[in-house]
């Protein structure tokens, strides 16, 4: 595929998604014809550019990809180190998760002290999660690789790297609030040259 055509993916998604978005504001709604959006758009490995898609050593990182102008959604490019994984956190907003390459553990959790481990999740490519305040909102997640990385193309509800939301301490359920920016500064072009009217 030429590097032309590896971007119309993401251009694609962003133009339905901003259509869906036209359309509804029932989160019910987006979040169920979002996620067959994103099973679209990572259905194929071959458009990430390999820029937002390099392991930190020490870190994962979170690339944003786009975001919308209104703020009404962003997609960021999660990359997991081997054997990285978050603190228990919240989101605050909708969200989507779709798995790209490799695959991660997701542990739900409720609140209590000790906070509770409601399920686990492991997600292969092409899978897509979803949280939200009220599809379960809370959990920890991990590259499923211990010698290898692994990267999940995430969507929320809103300019997620500029939200203020939560960490949770497993065993006393006290929380501290985050705002969680981003790893990178400059942004992909998901229209170079292309036509995706
Ligand atoms: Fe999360």
């Amino acid at each position: 595929m030429s590097e032309r055509s590896k971007t119309t993916r993401l251009g694609h998604f962003i133009r339905d998604l901003s259509n869906l978005l036209d359309r509804t504001a029932d989160e019910r709604v987006i979040l169920s014809e979002g996620k067959g959006l994103l099973e679209d758009l990572i259905m194929n490995d071959d458009w990430l550019p390999d820029e937002f898609a390099k392991p930190h050593p020490k870190f994962y990182s979170q690339y944003l990809l786009y975001c919308d102008p209104a703020d009404r959604f962003s997609i960021v490019s999660f990359v997991w180190g081997p054997g990285q994984l978050t603190p228990i956190h919240d989101h605050t907003v909708w969200g989507l998760i779709g798995m790209l390459r490799g695959a991660e553990v997701s542990t739900r959790f409720e609140l209590g002290a000790p906070m509770k481990s409601v399920g686990v999740d492991r997600l292969e490519p092409g899978a897509v999660d979803m949280v939200s305040p009220s599809v379960g909102d809370i959990h920890q997640v991990a590259n499923a690789f211990e010698d290898k990385a692994s990267i999940s193309i995430h969507v929320y509800g809103s300019n997620i790297g500029t939200v203020e939301r939560h960490v949770f301490d497993k065993a006393s359920g006290e929380q501290k609030s985050f705002v969680s920016g981003y790893s990178n500064s400059t942004l992909p072009n998901p229209w170079s040259g292309v036509n995706i009217g």
